[in-house]
Formats: structure tokens, C-alpha cells, sequence
């Protein structure tokens, strides 16, 4: 999943200053070795294992709170108190085949009042989370997953439950330009001002197009693309810097970018996520948003493509202000290399395809460079800009790390999943595998897992008390299902029935008997 850059909750998890001890780079293990299917079992087990702990301690010290606090066995509510840890949890239990957790989840879905919140609620989050997590959950248990219900009307329910929490944000979009606000306060119908994102804005069609083709109801669908024709085709010319690649913030107003900054990074990332996955939703009539798509991938390749000066063997992918090239990245920017490898398959396009393949490299550099094994929110590797006492480690392994966090986030993984189901080549199993040991070791405590402060320190510095709910969405799905094989809900590049949403739900594609 993809978030705001401005999230609130990410500056509150910056660490203190966390600059980065010298240390000495771990070897990276010998990528050759021998492999025996019992062994791909045992995995999948220990990720079901972990899923099962976090969701004990999860319903135990904070449903049906948004989330975990697993260090004090205490609860927060950091979108909008509905329980956003439960419903994130639903499409990873049923793809787990847990069904004591799935009916858990069912019961308490017909439950919660979609009407209205105190905090403020943002639409995109509570899109790709509550409304991604429900349709989903529709998808899978009105197709190959029913049997897991114990209750057929609780499926029905799920439905019901998207329509009411999309009738109550629907609002948003009633604006003079069709953009939405991000920001809501529900109980006076009233929004927050402030311009909204690329990614904010373009993270909606899938879960409200979705919406419309189970419903009969068009509005869903006709909102969300009127917001994204603003993204489609942007003005003015200066905000996109070069062909598919734009700006981030958006006057809500004119639909007008009010700037030329970007990348694949938070803030923008998912837009460029969503232009390929409509195209597989229904080619039919995304074939507009592919193209988009190749401009941006193309433009990407050409301008933002990367090498490390001290480790030339590196593939990252920089950010840009206005075709001044930006050498930064996250975490969250490393779904990149899945995304690409995804556009290529469905379009059979090998360089696409490749080029992925080599931003996953890059990124697991990130995760096998540091003292834990996992990689830091932020790094950069301009020559010209290594931040006192990073040098050896910018002289090693490419890069210098300038957010140490890690807050429990997908997306390395996220594109091990998608590197392996294109290639089959063993390797990105292991690769996910040795992650999922190390983020276990790191970032398990008291009931649950935590986000921590500093991945090159030992044990990650200190935690910082977080379980976000996209542990159980991302996190635990995508480490579970690289290492398991055959159901068809797996991502599969041509002929795939199903698409994921950024929240990595699984959503039956229009195109291909999908619509009802
Ligand atoms: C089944 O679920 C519905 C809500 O979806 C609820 O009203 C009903 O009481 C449930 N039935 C049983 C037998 O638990
Ligand atoms: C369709 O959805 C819109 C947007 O939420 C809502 O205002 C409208 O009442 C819905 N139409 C029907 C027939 O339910
Ligand atoms: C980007 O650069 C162009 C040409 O140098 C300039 O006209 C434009 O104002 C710049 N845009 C921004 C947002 O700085
Ligand atoms: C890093 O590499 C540069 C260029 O080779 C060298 O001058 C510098 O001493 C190195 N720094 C460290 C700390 O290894
Ligand atoms: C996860 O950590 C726990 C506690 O340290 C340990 O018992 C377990 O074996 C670990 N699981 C994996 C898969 O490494």
C-alpha cells in the first residue's frame, strides 16, 4: 500500500536523528543452494503461524480498535476507530483458509457504523483499506472461497456495508472540479482544504469501478474517473516534466497540479500502480490508462533509471523536481519493481519486465546492507550529499540511509511476490523467506510485531509500539502466498482472473467474467 507523504502518522514515527553507526555490510548469502519442497511448506506454516499471533493479540488487547499497540497490549484509533485492523485482516485470513479468524471478521463487519466518525477520515485510506478489505471479501467468498462462510448472509452483508461507507464518502467528490478532498469530518459533512495528492486522488478507481460493476450502481465509478481524467491528461504542461510523469499536489478547485515534483514515491506512487492494474481490471475500457502507463514507464526508464557511483551493479529508481533528477527512494517506492514486472508481463513486454527485475535487486540491497537485514523508510545515493558518518556505508553498498525507520511496510516483499510468480526462479522465494526471518526477529514483541526505530541497529533500535494494519493486508498475504503455489487468486500476468489493490486485496476483474 501506498501512502500520503504527508501521513501524520509517518512523522510520527520519524526516529530522533537516526544517523546511521558505521558498520560492517553483511555478506549476502550465496544465491545458489539446494531446494526441497518440504521446506516451501514448513514456510508457509510459519507465516500462517505469525498471521495467527498478531491476529490472537490484535483481538485480544484492541479489536475492534483500529489497531494493535503490541508492546503495552494497549489500542489506538488511527482510521477512523472502525476497526480497520479486522477488515484489513479479512482477504489474508481467507487466503489462509483461517476460518475461525474469517467468520470473526464476518460477524463484526454488519456491525460497524459506517455513518460516522469523530477524527478526520481520509478517502483514500479508508478506500484502499476498509473498501478494498470488503470487496475483496465479497470477491473471494462469493467465488472460490464460500465455503469459509458460516453465515451466507454475512457475505451479503459485505456488500451492504461497501455501499453505505461509499455513500457516506461520496460527498468528497462534490466539488467544483469533480477532485475530491482527501480530508472528511464526518458528522458535519465538512472537509479539510488543504489540496489534494496524485496518489490520493488516483488511488480510488479500482475500489469504487469495483463498486459500481457489483452494484448496478454507475455513480461509484463515474466519480472516480472524473477525478482521474484531471490525472490523465494534466495541466498545466509544466507539471509533467516528462511524458506520464507528473506532479503531486492538486488544487481541488481547477483540478490544476501546483507543482512538478515526483517519483514513484509516497505521495504519487499508486496513481502509476493503477493506471496497468485498470488495464487488467477491464482492457476494454482502461486501454486509455495503459497508455499512460507505458509513457510513464518509459519516461521512468529513460530519465529516472539509476546507478549508485560506488556500486554500479545497483538499479534504483530517483525521484525528480521539475527534470532535476532527485537521487532519494523509500520503502514504499520499491513496489516499483513489481509494478513494472506486472506492465510487462500483462503487455509482453520483456524490457519492462527486466528493468523490474533489476529494482528488486536494488532494493533487496537495501535490506541486506543493514545491521538487521531489513531495509530503512528512507535512502538516497547523490556522491554529493553522504551525510556525516555514512560514508563506508555509501562506499559499500550504494546508498546512505536517511529515514532508519521501518514501520511493518510490504513493499520489498510486495515485489519478490511479483518477481517470483513472473520468473518462477526460486531464488525470490528465498529471498522473501530470509525477509519475513529477519522482520520476524526484529520486529516481534509482547503480542504482536512492531514498527521499529532503526533497522541498522541491533535488535532495530527501539520499537516504537505501532501494528498497522497493513501487516495483516500485505505483509503476511505476500510472504504466505510466494511460497505457495496453484489457487486463482494468485497474481499471473496474462489470463489472470484477479487484480490486487494497492491494500494487496484480491478483486475479480471485470473483463473476464468478473462483472455481474
Ligand atoms: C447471520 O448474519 C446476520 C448479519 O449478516 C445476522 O443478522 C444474523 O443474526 C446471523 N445469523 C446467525 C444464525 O447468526
Ligand atoms: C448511487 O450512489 C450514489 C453515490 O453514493 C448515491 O448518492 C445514490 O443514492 C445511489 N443510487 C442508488 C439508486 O442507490
Ligand atoms: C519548471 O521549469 C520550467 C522551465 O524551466 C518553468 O517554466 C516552470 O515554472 C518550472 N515549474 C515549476 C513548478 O517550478
Ligand atoms: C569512500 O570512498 C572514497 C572514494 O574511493 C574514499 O576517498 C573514502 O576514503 C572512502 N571513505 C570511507 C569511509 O571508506
Ligand atoms: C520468530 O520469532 C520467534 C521468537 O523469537 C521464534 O520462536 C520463531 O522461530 C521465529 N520464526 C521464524 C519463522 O523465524
Amino acid at each position: 500500500m501506498r501512502r500520503s507523504s504527508s501521513s501524520l502518522l509517518l512523522l510520527f514515527f520519524l526516529p530522533p536523528l537516526a544517523l546511521a553507526l558505521p558498520h560492517t555490510p553483511q555478506t549476502t548469502a550465496p544465491e545458489k543452494r539446494q531446494y526441497e519442497s518440504p521446506v516451501t511448506i514448513d514456510r508457509a506454516q510459519a507465516v500462517i503461524d505469525a498471521f495467527r499471533l498478531s491476529w490472537d493479540g490484535y483481538y485480544k488487547y484492541a479489536f475492534p480498535h483500529d489497531e494493535l499497540h503490541p508492546v503495552s497490549n494497549t489500542f489506538s484509533d488511527s482510521r477512523n476507530g472502525w476497526g480497520a485492523s479486522a477488515v484489513d485482516a479479512l482477504s489474508t485470513a481467507l487466503v489462509m483458509r483461517q476460518k475461525d479468524v474469517v467468520n470473526q471478521i464476518l460477524e463484526y463487519i454488519p456491525t460497524i457504523d459506517y455513518t460516522t466518525t469523530a477524527t478526520e477520515v481520509s478517502l483514500f485510506e479508508t478506500t484502499i483499506r476498509y473498501l478494498g478489505g470488503m470487496i475483496s471479501g465479497y470477491d473471494l467468498l462469493s467465488g472460490p472461497l464460500a465455503d469459509l462462510a458460516e453465515n451466507k448472509s454475512n457475505i451479503a452483508a459485505l456488500l451492504t456495508q461497501s455501499i453505505n461507507l461509499a455513500n457516506t464518502l461520496s460527498y468528497a467528490f462534490d466539488t467544483p472540479s469533480g477532485i475530491p478532498y482527501n480530508g472528511l469530518y464526518l458528522p458535519t459533512r465538512s472537509v479539510n482544504p488543504s489540496p489534494n495528492g496524485l496518489a490520493t486522488t488516483g488511488t480510488l478507481i479500482l475500489e469504487w469501478t469495483r463498486l459500481s460493476d457489483l452494484t448496478g450502481n454507475a455513480t461509484y465509478a463515474f466519480l472516480a474517473i472524473l477525478a482521474e481524467s484531471y490525472l490523465l491528461a494534466p495541466a498545466p504542461k509544466w507539471s509533467e516534466p516528462w511524458p506520464g510523469l507528473l506532479g503531486t499536489n492538486i488544487d481541488v478547485a481547477t483540478g490544476d497540479f501546483l507543482d512538478a515534483e515526483g517519483g514513484w514515491v509516497g505521495g504519487a506512487d499508486s496513481f502509476y500502480e493503477y493506471l496497468i492494474k485498470m488495464y487488467i481490471y477491464d482492457p476494454e475500457r482502461y486501454a486509455l490508462l495503459r497508455d499512460r502507463w507505458i509513457l510513464a514507464a518509459d519516461s521512468s526508464m529513460e530519465y529516472l533509471a539509476s546507478k549508485p557511483l560506488t556500486r554500479p551493479d545497483l538499479a534504483f529508481i530517483a525521484a525528480y523536481n521539475n527534470r532535476t533528477v532527485v537521487k532519494e527512494s523509500q520503502h514504499l517506492a520499491c513496489f516499483s519493481g513489481g509494478n513494472f514486472i506486472l506492465g510487462g508481463q500483462v503487455l509482453g513486454r520483456q524490457d519492462y519486465i527486466d528493468f523490474g527485475l533489476a529494482l528488486v535487486e536494488g532494493c533487496r540491497a537495501t535490506y541486506t546492507s543493514t545491521v538487521t537485514g531489513i531495509g530503512p523508510e528512507i535512502f538516497g545515493w547523490d556522491a554529493d550529499k553522504v551525510p556525516a558518518g555514512q560514508e563506508s556505508m555509501f562506499n559499500a553498498s550504494g546508498f546512505y540511509i536517511l529515514n532508519s525507520g521501518y514501520q511493518l511496510r510490504p513493499e520489498v516483499i510486495e515485489s519478490y511476490y511479483y518477481a517470483y510468480r513472473a520468473t518462477s526462479d526460486r531464488k525470490y522465494q528465498d529471498w522473501a523467506w530470509e525477509a519475513f526471518v529477519v522482520i520476524n526477529q526484529t520486529t516481534r514483541v509482547g503480542s504482536g510485531f512492531s514498527s521499529v526505530r532503526d533497522v541498522n541497529k541491533v535488535g532495530g533500535g527501539s520499537k516504537s509500539n505501532f501494528m498497522e494494519s497493513f501487516w495483516f493486508a500485505e505483509v503476511l498475504k505476500y510472504s504466505y502466498l510466494i511460497q505457495t503455489e496453484g489457487e486463482e487468486w494468485q497474481v499471473g500476468g496474462k489470463g489472470d482472473g484477479w487484480v490486487w489493490n494497492t491494500e494487496a486485496h484480491p478483486f475479480k476483474v471485470a473483463g473476464k467474467g468478473g462483472r455481474r
